[in-house]
């Protein structure tokens, strides 16, 4: 399990199944990257941090594998504020330019930015063409490639426009992962982390036990901290793919960390600003915090995993200067809600997530503002 060179694969079944393959310089292979491909066009989407690193390799090994594939490619500036409907309507042009047809594929190729609007333009193309998942961030490795959720994001909030939309193929190249910065690296460890907090109390031990190891990007503790994520995260995508149950407890902390992401405006890109895994970590501790106030959980598992989430560098409270109130506000525009009635995902302790329903207000409040 720990041999770093070797291929995991993870296989989420269900309606549409594929198969998450995990692995070193997976961008090299040819016959892999060309296998799911049905037609003659490609679109790879990228960023443009993420395109100079990788896209000529993904290129090269596809007409490599496949010599009369029509390779296009749309690049979006790098970060949150590209998934818009904007880029979006960019992504359907350039599918329109290449003149795909419905055996068309769209190649993600980035984090969860480029994963979720390329994810949407493939949803959208003709009523729906394949799309192959290459993610090159963590948090895109272990969360939002697998899933099939995609979206862009509106002026009054993230991901409200989109689709379900399961890929293909995901194929995480963990060579990718070298290039990524520390900061990115650490908000993909708080989705890991995630993992544990909502459903295995023995990986979120492990990862305590790891950290030094996943800090330093070890490729053997990083290949199998993916793997451990992807098979939570396909065991419950495959049993209720459209988040009408238990999916919906893979957003611990979500509801929080949205609400402080857009209430912090995701315009410029801005240092000071959380990015979404960091919005996640305290998001969580909030809904930790919430839940050993309404008496559901033990305050002393909120103090566990706020300390494991400091260990990995990770914020644990809301920036300073964003009103508890707006916040507030912000969270009751949630999708999880239901007939106004704010429904969150709590926890019982570490390892137990559930979801609440008509979650009391003022005690929400209470938590926002420390
Ligand atoms: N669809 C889902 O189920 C789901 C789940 C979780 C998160 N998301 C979405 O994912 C997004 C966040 O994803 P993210 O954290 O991957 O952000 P991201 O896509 O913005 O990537 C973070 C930064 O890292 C850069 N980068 C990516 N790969 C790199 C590499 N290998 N080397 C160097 N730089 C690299 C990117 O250019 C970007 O600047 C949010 O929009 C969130 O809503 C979706």
């Amino acid at each position: 399990m720990n041999d770093a060179s070797s291929l995991r694969t993870v296989d989420v079944g269900g309606a549409t199944p594929y198969v998450i393959a995990i692995g070193p310089d997976l961008l090299r292979d040819g016959a892999r990257l060309a296998a799911p491909v049905r037609g003659r066009h490609v679109l790879i989407v990228s960023d443009d941090t993420v395109s100079p690193l990788y896209a000529s390799r993904v290129r090269a090994a596809l007409v490599q594998a496949r010599p009369q594939l029509q390779v296009g490619e749309l690049v979006i500036p790098a970060g949150e504020a590209s998934k818009t409907l904007d880029h979006f309507g960019a992504a359907i042009t350039a599918l329109a330019e290449l003149g795909a047809t419905r055996d068309a594929c769209v190649f993600a190729l980035g984090g969860g930015v480029v994963g979720d609007l390329a994810g949407f333009a493939a949803a959208c193309w003709m009523r729906g063409v394949d799309c192959v998942q290459l993610p090159t961030t963590l948090l895109s490795m272990v969360d939002s490639s697998v899933g099939g959720k995609t979206a862009v994001d509106i002026p009054q909030g993230k991901n409200l426009v989109g689709a379900f939309h399961p890929p293909r193929a995901v194929i995480a190249d963990t060579t990718a992962l070298h290039s990524l910065p520390a900061r990115e690296l650490r908000a993909g460890l708080a989705e890991v982390i995630k993992y544990g907090a909502i459903r295995d109390p023995l990986f979120f031990q492990w990862l305590a036990a790891e950290r030094e190891a996943l800090l330093r990007g070890e490729a053997g503790a990083t290949a199998q901290a993916i793997a451990r994520s992807c098979e939570h995260k396909a065991e419950i995508v495959e049993r209720d793919p459209l988040e009408k149950g238990e999916r919906a407890l893979l957003n611990l902390g979500h509801t929080f960390g949205h609400a402080i992401e857009t209430e912090q405006g995701y315009g410029a890109p801005h240092n000071d600003n959380l990015n979404h895994g960091e919005a996640v970590a305290v998001g969580m501790v909030l809904a930790a915090r919430l839940s050993a106030r309404l008496g559901m959980a033990p305050a002393a598992d909120t103090d566990t995993l706020r300390a494991l989430l400091e260990a990995y560098g990770l914020p644990t409270t809301i920036p300073a200067g964003l009103d508890p109130q707006a916040l507030l506000a912000r969270m009751r525009l949630d999708k999880k809600n239901v007939a106004g009635r704010l429904r969150l995902v709590l926890w019982r302790g570490i390892g137990q997530a559930e979801v609440v329903p008509d979650v009391d207000e003022a005690a929400v409040l209470d938590v926002l503002r420390g």
